[in-house]
Order: structure tokens, then C-alpha cells, then sequence
């Protein structure tokens, strides 16, 4: 029979590719969009047609609906993906971050419990979670220390997921996914920031990239081999949490050097730093051992970081020429 699966988040840059993954499975997916004044699925254009891909109205915020859009859809699997991601915003926007992240994974954990064929459960969980970070690399065991009102709404999300687990025989699983990056990530996010800047420099569209902390280290991957962990989580035979990461640390002037690099550009002379970018507590280092998910999962990331940045550079290098052509001829 077609397995079902109801993703939040799918306009997302993660939602997108998991779309990408289950399509290619067999399965029917329902995404759950947001009503917005301006088109949010440009990064789902390209399979927004597949019979197979069915677009729900509704927030993660709203209770009634998520339980609705469940009982309607009987799914075989929920990807919990929905979130006001970025963390400096969150700073700005703690209650409403809150309500999302944290409120809105509860909503869809409560959305399912008392179904008598639950769907297997996926939570997207964060290494943002071991912030002020007690031990490296970090792994399942390690301690959180959340520092941003973001991090803090995805440890609760994680702990209620465990809870669930463990009340209600619920098969939920925790991916703590480290940083993954693509050519389909938000443009305010430092690496696509960085990609994005850097082609219209190339391009003369642009002569300065204004930056935060560029000494912060990430564990950064492709979110194209992250989605396939995602899946593989709800098809073992008990529910459990994985940290999820390529293994290897590199700090925003590396991403620099990389991304100016291959366009034969000195990055000095264009980043200007603005205290604007920087947060009121900042995670200085992240790097993730995913061991269990490696032997567990046989999962491993493909994609190097020099391969990521390489990726990421071209195809924003492609959208800068296409942005010079439509200039010169307006
Ligand atoms: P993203 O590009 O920011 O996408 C977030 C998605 O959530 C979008 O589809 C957005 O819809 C939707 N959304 C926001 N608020 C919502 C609400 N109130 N109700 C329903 N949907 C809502 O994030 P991402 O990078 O794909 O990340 C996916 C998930 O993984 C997030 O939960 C994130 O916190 C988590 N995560 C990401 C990373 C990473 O490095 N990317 C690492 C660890 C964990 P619109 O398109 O309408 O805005
Ligand atoms: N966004 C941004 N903008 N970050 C900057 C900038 C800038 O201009 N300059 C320096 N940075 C630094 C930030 O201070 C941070 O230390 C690092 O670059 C990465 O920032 P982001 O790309 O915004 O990602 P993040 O690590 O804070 O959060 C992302 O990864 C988490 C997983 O660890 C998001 O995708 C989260 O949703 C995700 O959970």
C-alpha cells in the first residue's frame, strides 16, 4: 500500500529535499503550507505538479487544524520540520519562536497521540541544543546547554518528543542534525549570505558583504544527504535520536576563503563587520560525532565541506549573471 507522509515545513529548505526523497520512495506527501500575501514554494516549483504531492493549508501554531489535517490524513509517518529557524531572530521574537518551535511540535505530538494507528514521529532537533557546548565533539550523550530562546523552544520539542516516546508508545525520533547548507538555503543564514554576496561582487552587483562573528565554528554538511538520516530514522525497528554531522569544524573566515576563492576574489576587501550580526550569547564551536548513526543507520554525509562551498558559489553565481542580464536590459 502507498505509504503517507505529512510534513511541516515543506516550503523549507529541509522540507523541500525530504519532499524530493519521499516522492522518489513511492510515497504520498502532504506538506503543509502557510497562507502568505507572496508565493512561499518556489523552492517546490519543480514538483509541485507531482499527483503525488498534495499542499495543506495550515500553522503550527493552530491546534484544531494540525488535528484536523491528522484524522483527514491518516499518515504513515510526520516529519516535523516547521520552524522560525534563525536564531538571531529568535532573540527578537522569543514568544513567537516559542509558539512554533516548541508549541508547535507539542501541538502535533498531541495532533497524534490518541490515534489507534499512530504515525511514526520525526522531530527536527538542533545542535544549537549544546550551545555553550560541555564536552566536543558532541554526540546523543552529551549535555545540553541551549543559549538562544530558539535553542531553549528545541530542547523542550526534543524532551517532549523523548516523553512521548517513552508515555505513550509513541514512535518518535529525535534527529539532532548539525548545520546543513545548499544553494536552497535561507539567504540570511551566514553561508548563503556569503554564496550569495560574493557572485554579485563577481558580478558588480554588489561591493560590500556586511558579517557578525566570524570566528564561530560550525559542523557544516549538505542538506541533501542529511534528508535521507531523517527518513531512515522511522524505518528501524525501535524508535530512538541520532546526532547527525559530517565530523569536521570550520569557522566562517574558512567559508570565506573557500567561497572567494573559487571566484578569484580577496574576501578582505569586501566583508565590513556590523555589530548588528552579532548575538547577545553566541555558540562558538560546534562539531558532531554521529558514530550511532553511521553503524546504526549505515548513513554517512557525501558531500565534503570544500564540495558544499564549490556547490554553493556556481549556483549563486549562475542567479548573479542571470540578475546582471535582467539589469542591462531594463
Ligand atoms: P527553513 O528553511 O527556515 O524552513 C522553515 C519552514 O518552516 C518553512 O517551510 C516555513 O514556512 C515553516 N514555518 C515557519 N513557521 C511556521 C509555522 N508557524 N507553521 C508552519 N510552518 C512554519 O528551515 P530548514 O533549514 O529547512 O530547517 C528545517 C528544520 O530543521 C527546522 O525545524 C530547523 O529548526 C531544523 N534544523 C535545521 C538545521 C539547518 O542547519 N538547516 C539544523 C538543525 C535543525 P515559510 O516558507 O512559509 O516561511
Ligand atoms: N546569520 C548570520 N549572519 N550569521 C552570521 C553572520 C551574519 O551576518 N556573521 C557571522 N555569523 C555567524 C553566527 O553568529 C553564527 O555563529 C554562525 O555564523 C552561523 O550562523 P547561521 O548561519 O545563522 O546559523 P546558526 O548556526 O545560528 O543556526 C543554524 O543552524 C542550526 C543548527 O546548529 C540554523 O539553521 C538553525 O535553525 C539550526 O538549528
Amino acid at each position: 500500500m502507498t505509504k503517507k507522509a505529512l510534513v511541516s515545513g515543506i516550503t523549507g529548505q529541509d522540507g523541500s529535499y525530504l519532499a524530493e526523497l519521499l516522492l522518489s520512495k513511492g510515497y504520498e506527501v502532504y506538506g503543509i503550507i502557510r497562507r502568505s500575501s507572496s508565493f512561499n514554494t518556489k523552492r517546490i516549483e519543480h514538483i509541485y505538479h507531482d499527483p503525488k504531492l498534495k499542499l495543506e493549508y495550515g500553522d503550527l501554531t493552530d491546534a484544531t487544524r494540525l488535528r484536523e489535517l491528522v484524522l483527514d490524513i491518516k499518515p504513515d509517518e510526520v516529519y516535523n520540520l516547521g520552524a522560525q529557524s534563525h536564531v538571531r531572530v529568535s532573540f527578537d521574537e522569543p514568544v513567537y519562536t516559542v509558539d512554533t518551535v516548541a508549541m508547535g511540535c507539542l501541538n502535533l505530538l498531541e495532533a497524534i497521540r490518541r490515534l489507534d494507528n499512530k504515525p511514526r514521529f520525526y522531530q527536527a532537533s538542533s545542535s544549537e541544543m549544546y550551545g555553550l557546548v560541555q564536552e566536543t565533539p558532541q554526540k546523543e550523550t552529551t549535555p545540553f546547554h541551549p543559549r538562544s530562546p530558539y535553542s531553549c523552544a528545541k530542547v523542550f520539542a526534543f524532551w517532549q518528543t523523548v516523553n512521548y516516546r517513552e508515555s505513550y508508545d509513541l514512535f518518535g525520533c529525535n534527529g539532532i542534525l548539525f548545520n546543513h547548507e545548499s544553494p536552497r538555503r535561507g539567504e540570511t543564514f551566514v553561508t548563503r549570505k556569503i554564496t550569495r554576496a560574493a557572485g554579485r561582487i563577481k558580478m558588480g552587483l554588489q561591493d560590500k558583504l556586511y558579517l557578525g562573528n566570524l570566528d564561530a565554528k560550525r559542523d557544516w554538511g549538505f542538506a541533501g544527504d542529511y534528508v535521507e538520516a531523517r527518513w531512515l530514522m522511522l524505518q528501524q525497528d525501535k524508535p530512538d535520536d541520532y546526532v547527525v554531522a559530517t565530523g569536521e569544524t570550520h569557522s566562517v573566515r574558512e567559508f570565506l576563503d573557500e567561497v572567494f576563492g573559487c571566484l578569484d576574489l580577496d574576501w578582505h576587501k569586501y566583508v565590513e563587520i556590523d555589530p548588528r550580526y552579532f548575538r547577545p550569547a553566541e555558540v562558538d564551536l560546534l562539531l558532531g560525532d554521529s558514530t550511532k548513526a553511521r553503524k546504526v543507520l549505515n548513513w554517512e554525509p557525501k558531500t565534503t565541506f570544500k564540495a558544499l562551498a564549490k556547490m554553493m558559489t556556481e549556483a549563486d553565481l549562475e542567479l548573479a549573471k542571470d540578475e546582471a542580464v535582467l539589469k542591462a536590459h531594463r
